[in-house]
C-alpha cells in the first residue's frame, strides 16, 4: 500500500471537490482518489451538476443534496479570470462595472455562499480543512505590478471573507482550518491565454504540493493564506 497524501486526516476520510470540472480541481479530486486514506471523494461542478456560485439557490441546493454526508475536507477550487470572454484590466481606464461586478460574483462572493452553506457540512468535533483557491494577486501588499484590478480585489476580498469565516468556525471547532491558498501558475485554460513566458506546473503536480501542504498546517494556522509551498502569503 502506498504512503497515504493526506496523513493528518481520520483514516478514511470523506473529501468534497467543489468546481471539480477545473484545471486544479479536477486535479485535486485525481489526487484524493489515489489517496490509500481516503474512503470517498465527492465532485461538484457547474458543468456536471449545474453548480452556479453567482446563484444562491444553486448553491443551497447543492449543500442539501448532500446533507446527509460528513467532510474531513473540502476543496473550493471554482473562480474565474476571464468572465464572457472580457481579459482582466490592464488600466484602471478598463474598469467596467458589471465586469468588475461579475468579477466579484465568482471570485469572492460565491465562495462566501459556499461557506455560508457547506461549513455545516464538515465533520463535528475533529480535525477537518476546508481550502479556497485564491490568488497571489489578491495580496495587497505584494502588488508591485498594478492592473488586474477586479480580479485582484475581488481575491483580496476572498481572503478576508476566509479569515473572518476561519475565526466564528474555531469558536465551535478549534480543530479546523479554513484557508486560502495561491496554487502557483499552473497550467490550465484559466491561465492559458495569460501566461506567457511565465513557467507553469501541471495541475497534478500543482494538486499534490497543495495537499501535501494542507496536510502539515497545525489547528492555529486557520484563517491564513498559503502559497502552495507552504509559505504564508502577506495580505
Ligand atoms: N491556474 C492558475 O495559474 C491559477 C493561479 C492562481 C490562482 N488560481 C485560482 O485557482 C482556481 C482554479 O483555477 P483553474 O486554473 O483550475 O481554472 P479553470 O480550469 O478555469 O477552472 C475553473 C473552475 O471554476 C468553475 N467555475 C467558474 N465559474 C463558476 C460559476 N459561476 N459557478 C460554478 N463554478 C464556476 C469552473 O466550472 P465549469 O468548468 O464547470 O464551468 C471550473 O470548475 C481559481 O480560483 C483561480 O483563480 C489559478
Amino acid at each position: 500500500m502506498t504512503d497515504p497524501l493526506m496523513k493528518s486526516l481520520a483514516a478514511g476520510y470523506s473529501a468534497l471537490v467543489i468546481g471539480a470540472s477545473g484545471g486544479i480541481g479536477s486535479a485535486v479530486a485525481r489526487q484524493l482518489e489515489i489517496d490509500s486514506n481516503c474512503r470517498k471523494v465527492v465532485p461538484l461542478s457547474r458543468r456536471e451538476d449545474g453548480f452556479d456560485v453567482t446563484d444562491e439557490d444553486s448553491v443551497h441546493r447543492a449543500a442539501e443534496a448532500l446533507k446527509e454526508e460528513e467532510f474531513d475536507l473540502i476543496m473550493c477550487a471554482t473562480g474565474a479570470l476571464t468572465i464572457d470572454g472580457v481579459r482582466p484590466e490592464k488600466s484602471i481606464r478598463q474598469i467596467s462595472q458589471a465586469v468588475m461586478m461579475a468579477q466579484f460574483a465568482v471570485n469572492a462572493v460565491g465562495p462566501a455562499l459556499i461557506i455560508k452553506y457547506f461549513v455545516p457540512l464538515l465533520a463535528k468535533r475533529k480535525r477537518v480543512i476546508f481550502a479556497l483557491l485564491s490568488a497571489r494577486v489578491g495580496s495587497i501588499s505584494d502588488n508591485a505590478l498594478g492592473g488586474w484590478i477586479s480580479y485582484r480585489s475581488s481575491k483580496a476580498a476572498l481572503n478576508q471573507i476566509v479569515k473572518t469565516a476561519a475565526i466564528e468556525v474555531f469558536r465551535s471547532n478549534p480543530s479546523s482550518l479554513i484557508v486560502t491558498v495561491h496554487p502557483g501558475t499552473v497550467s490550465t485554460s484559466l491561465s492559458e491565454p495569460l501566461s506567457s513566458g511565465h513557467a507553469r506546473s501541471e495541475p497534478d503536480e500543482a494538486a499534490n504540493r497543495i495537499l501535501h501542504m494542507l496536510d502539515g498546517l497545525e489547528p492555529g494556522d486557520t484563517g491564513k493564506f498559503y502559497a502552495y509551498d507552504g509559505t504564508s502569503i502577506l495580505w
